[in-house]
């Protein structure tokens, strides 16, 4: 199965996936990479890997509803069975959900629905939760708000700070999603209102 990978930042979601994909018996290969961050460390993890990737920038669109058409173009350009949002930090248009629902998934750092946005590990850090974790759902068009494919609890120690607690939760989360995406490669995904099974 083609998989295109959506990320903003270092990308460490993004490495794990490419690390994963170079098995035949994984089921998926990452076949593109886009980013609208023209300094994302995943843009050089993709050329280390050999993949290709497309920087698609809100600054070279005049608003916000052309950047999306642009980014959604530059995803359909891999022709994409599953698109996965790993470490995507923009809210991408009701159209782009739509063009790719079903086959649209994102890994959130807390056990959804607590703690949804930008900020969800501080937000649990805050909130005085003793566990936390990850959250791998299915994109709908609200924020962090779809139908939950897989979740994996990471507890929070004392003397945590944010950094320490994202860095622990993100050991959980790479892990998850190349498991969760693996699986729904090699068996799909089925989605019954909010009920997802894989297989
Ligand atoms: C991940 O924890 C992701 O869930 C969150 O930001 C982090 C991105 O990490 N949105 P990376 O860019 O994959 O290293």
């Amino acid at each position: 199965k083609r998989l295109v990978v959506l990320a903003s930042g270092g990308g460490s979601n993004l490495a794990a996936l490419l690390a994963a994909h170079d098995d035949a018996a994984y089921g998926a290969r990452v076949v593109g990479v886009v980013t609208d961050n023209p300094a994302a460390g995943a843009l050089d993890l993709a050329h280390d890997a050999g993949v290709a990737s497309v920087v698609v920038s809100p600054k070279d669109f005049h608003d916000r509803s052309a950047w999306n058409d642009g980014i959604s173009e530059a995803v359909a350009v891999f022709l994409p069975d599953y698109v996965v949002l790993a470490g995507f930090m923009r809210i991408l248009a009701p159209s782009f959900v739509r063009r790719y629902e079903g086959r649209l998934v994102n890994t959130h750092p807390a056990l959804l629905p607590s703690f949804p946005g930008a900020h969800g590990v501080r937000d649990a850090l805050a909130h005085g939760v003793k566990v936390t974790g990850c959250t791998v759902h299915l994109v709908d068009e609200g924020v962090d708000t779809g139908p939950i494919i897989a979740q994996s609890a990471v507890p929070v120690l004392d003397g945590d700070d944010e950094g320490m607690l994202h860095e622990r939760i993100k050991i959980a989360e790479r892990a998850l999603l190349v498991e969760t995406v693996g699986r729904i490669a090699r068996e799909g995904l089925y989605v019954a209102g909010r009920q997802v099974t894989i297989g």
